[in-house]
């Protein structure tokens, strides 16, 4: 009797385990009427972004950028990209699309300054930057009494004052730096090159979204938009100069701008959000904030997970009769942590029990368990993925691109994309790129290329400081 009685507790708790995953995936549900909803909520946010400043949700940011390289820039640009939680340097020799000399540097930003103080922060850039400098070779070298040229990737939202110069409006992805919001950032840090003394002018300050468009387009005419999907994510896109009411400056000779849509913020009654999307919401530094993102994008995907099997530890007893304590603690399973679990192909599911031990240091889970766990992470991912094509299917609409139109059957759109998120995670990868075609039918999507682009952000600032260089005819 006894251990009849042990078993059905048990068999309870799996049960109410159960319970919790069942209605945690119904919550998370996508279905393609839903991702309809949510592009047309998308689209329509975009129209009002465009239509006056502080319109809508998404900033719809004007860029500046009215231009876009188109291969024949030449020269030595350096650049520096900013955003995540590496920074990279790059010195890059332009002489057309076949031939870019780049040599780079990464650095991880130390924790610290994400949250301490402006001027730790540049310093600390304008450090890594000059000590790149000093490593220039002499085929990388810049014509004596020339300056030298950066295009500056600040991968946050940046209401632009010209193409090299522009204000933060906030931090996002657990950045946090006091006394910089409503500062120029390109020249806080043209300041903090002044103070480690490195004379250098910042011809172009993007967005990696803007950065990533102009990269793609280099050698593609075609590109039409870019997407970051890494620790954030944001898009970008050509936009008519004529379809920006908020624009007040002259009309741009080439018709068009590109926008920084910043779409991590978008929010919308459609989006499928659940209990634990408002918990980890609270988490963050910037609650009530980028809510798109937050389901979405690397730095938030792992952490949903966390705070799915927390409630099914402390309400059915996953793990035993207590909650191990490790799994108490925001953001201990990040992303690629979660993706190396989805993607694991042992029959005995050996990588996930290698992770909850290493991570979470909880040991003699039962391959049931893990298959349970497997697939909280499906949910998660595949939600975000749908997510981020309903988005895509956004900006195809904005553009007219959802459709093959008389007399356009073949014009292809290409949209570019970067980001760990994207690169490393395959199963978010493909569930997003079945989902466009899904969206899209197969007629259009023949003629929608998605194209990954590697390390692009860096690149098109370079490309960009090139494109609006003060200097570039002399060189
Ligand atoms: C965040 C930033 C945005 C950036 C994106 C991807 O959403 O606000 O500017 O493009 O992350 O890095």
């Amino acid at each position: 009797v006894l251990v009849v009685r042990h078993r059905m507790r048990n068999s309870g708790k799996w049960g109410k385990a159960m319970g919790i995953v069942r209605e945690f995936k119904d919550k998370c549900g996508t279905p393609i009427a839903k991702l309809r909803q949510v592009a047309d909520a998308m689209t329509v946010e975009m129209h009002a972004g465009l239509a006056s400043e502080g319109g809508s949700k998404l900033k719809m940011l004007i860029s500046h950028v009215d231009n876009l390289p188109t291969g024949n820039e030449t020269g030595i640009f350096y650049a520096l990209d900013l955003g995540g939680t590496n920074f990279r340097v790059l010195r890059v020799k332009l002489g057309g699309v076949e031939n870019i000399k780049k040599e780079f540097q990464e650095v991880s930003i130390p924790s610290n300054l994400m949250t301490g103080t402006c001027e730790d922060l540049f310093d600390f850039v304008a450090g890594e930057l000059a000590k790149f400098v000093a490593t220039e070779g002499e085929d990388m070298q810049i014509p004596a009494g020339t300056q030298r040229e950066l295009g500056f990737t600040f991968s946050f939202p940046v209401k632009q004052s010209s193409i090299a110069g522009g204000t933060l409006v906030k931090w996002t992805k657990g950045f946090d730096v006091k006394d910089v919001v409503g500062q120029d950032v390109a020249e806080e840090l043209t300041k903090a090159m002044e103070r480690v003394g490195l004379g250098m002018r910042v011809s172009a300050l993007v967005n990696d979204t803007v950065g990533t468009l102009a990269e793609g387009r280099y050698s593609d005419p075609n590109v039409i938009a870019a997407l970051i999907l890494g620790t954030g994510s944001n898009a970008a896109y050509v936009e008519r100069a004529n379809a920006i009411p908020k624009w007040q400056g002259l009309p741009p000779k080439s018709g068009e701008m590109v926008i920084n849509m910043e779409w991590g913020n978008f929010r919308s009654s459609h989006l499928p959000l659940t209990d634990y999307d408002e918990i980890l919401d609270s988490e963050t530094l910037n609650a009530g904030e980028q809510r798109y993102e937050k389901m979405i994008s690397g730095m938030y995907l792992g952490e949903i997970v966390r705070l799915v099997l927390l409630k099914m530890a402390e309400e059915a007893e996953f793990f035993g009769d207590t909650v191990p304590s490790k799994l108490e603690k925001p953001f201990i399973l990040s992303t690629p942590d979660m993706s190396a679990m989805h993607h694991d192909s042992t029959p005995d599911l050996k990588v996930v029990a290698t992770k909850l031990k290493d991570i979470l240091e909880i040991s003699n889970t039962s391959l049931k368990m893990r298959k349970v766990i497997v697939e909280l992470c499906e949910i998660v991912a595949t939600r975000g993925a749908r997510l981020a094509a309903a988005g895509i299917l956004a900006i195809l609409k904005k553009t007219g691109r959802d459709t093959v139109k008389k007399g356009q059957e073949n014009q292809k759109s290409v949209i570019a994309i970067d980001g760990g998120l994207f690169e490393h995670y395959t199963k978010f990868r493909n569930t997003m790129l079945d989902t466009i075609n899904e969206l899209l039918g197969k007629e259009v999507s023949r003629n929608i290329i998605i194209k990954p682009s590697n390390d692009g952000s860096g690149i098109g600032a370079a490309l960009l400081a090139a494109s609006y260089s003060q200097y570039h005819e002399y060189i």
